[in-house]
């Protein structure tokens, strides 16, 4: 039976971390992996989360079974998070925890083909992976434009995309921090698309991998707000990877939101028997660390400092780009300084990005996708050297 099986396309990102740890040049800059890296090129455990494993290891008394939904303390910590101090839509949200980011989406759209959608809308380029959960689910993928050659997000697409989605079709959306190109909906954007999910009765499926690492807790999650404060049911994916640095610990939560309080439980049990039949229960080291984190007020300041520090080192290698686009126009890089986030995307050929890897020792993915974090004090002036040899010759 097996050798009917043809070999699979390697993963680009893969091979590219694999060309830049062969790469003998001292001087070489990794923008291809989607992490965060400190001002010294390194991804450290948060302080607060070494904190909070410490803990666990002192407290934490067994690890028999949980069940599908994980750490219920852990979801529910995130709640004021995400939905804000007290939001009367928790009374209408169910939640549980899942294997990262990763795990919320495929349980969100697997959730959502049960119910009945066909198809979903989704704003291209996006993460690859969301177009391969809805291919690996059996639901159609609908292409809509992202975004805009300016740099700004295509704000008719996504109202086309969601008023022609119909009673069998969904829009999913990112929450902040777009992957790959950094795009956000401005407020006015997100109010127009809550009107427009609102009117219709399309169901929106909120990705959110990146709260914190934007604008800030509070304005990286206004846009799902505004959408959810206006539609009855939503679906809201949520990672905890990237805003507590848990990476390989896969650390993720799915929320529902159903148009009556009643209806919860039957919608969350079908979620349940669809995260049993895909990986029983989540790992729990990563979520019971974050609940620990959470419950303490020490931690949580600690945490929510590491953020601060974070998106400000993104926001000043942003402002430096965009800057030196300023002193010699054509880079590509103005519009960065106004998005979000640890990606962009820069208008380069694939010869251009070719170039920057063998003559520069910069490495990035083929679609022109780079990490802004991968950029720190000692790197960016040599970034915006090569940039400007291989775009102006
Ligand atoms: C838009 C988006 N959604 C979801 C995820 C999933 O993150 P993870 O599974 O690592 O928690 C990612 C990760 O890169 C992402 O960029």
């Amino acid at each position: 039976m097996l050798d009917k099986l043809t070999a699979q396309a390697p993963d680009a990102l893969l091979a590219l971390i694999k060309m830049h740890a062969a790469d003998p040049r001292e001087d070489k800059i990794d923008l291809g992996v989607g992490v965060y890296r400190t001002n010294e090129g390194a991804t450290p455990v948060f302080r607060a989360i070494k904190q909070a494993e410490q803990k666990l290891l002192d407290v934490q008394d067994s690890k028999s079974y949980l069940g599908p939904e994980g750490d219920s303390g852990f979801v529910k910590a995130l709640m004021p998070y995400i939905f804000g101090e007290g939001s009367p839509l928790t009374e209408r949200i169910e939640g549980m925890q899942t294997p990262g980011g990763t795990g919320a989406v495929r349980l969100a759209v697997s959730l959502a083909a049960k119910a009945g959608v066909k198809r979903i809308h989704l704003g291209i380029p996006s993460w690859p992976n969301h177009a391969q959960i809805l291919d690996d689910v059996g639901v159609e993928t609908v292409p809509f434009s992202h975004a805009k050659s300016d740099g700004t997000a295509d704000l008719d697409a996504v109202l086309g995309a969601i008023r022609g989605a119909g009673s069998d079709g969904a829009v999913l959306l990112h929450g902040c921090c777009h992957n790959p190109t950094g795009i956000d909906y401005t407020g006015e954007q997100w109010d127009a698309i809550a009107d427009a999910f609102a009117e219709t009765g399309v169901l929106p499926i909120l990705d959110i991998a990146y709260q914190g690492l934007g604008q800030g807790m509070e304005e990286d999650v206004a846009g799902v707000r505004a959408v959810l404060a206006k539609v009855p049911e939503a679906l809201i994916a949520y990672s905890c990877d990237k805003n507590f640095g848990l990476y390989r610990d896969r650390v993720g939560a799915f929320y529902m939101m159903a148009s009556e309080a009643g209806q919860l439980s039957a919608i969350a049990s079908n979620a349940n028997a669809l995260a049993r039949a895909n990986w029983s229960m989540p790992p729990d080291h990563g979520g019971a660390a974050v609940r620990l984190l959470l419950e303490d007020k020490g931690m949580t300041a600690t945490w929510l400092e590491e953020l601060d520090e974070m998106r400000a080192r993104m926001r000043r290698v942003r402002d430096r780009l965009a800057a030196a686009d300023n002193e010699a126009p054509g880079l590509g890089l103005t519009a960065l300084g106004e998005q979000n986030g640890l990606f962009a995307m820069l208008p380069l050929t694939k010869d251009q990005i070719a170039s920057l890897r063998e003559d520069h020792a910069i490495y990035m993915a083929g679609s022109g996708r780079i990490n802004v974090a991968g950029l720190h004090a000692g790197n960016t002036e040599k970034f915006i050297a090569a940039l400007a040899d291989v775009t102006r010759g």
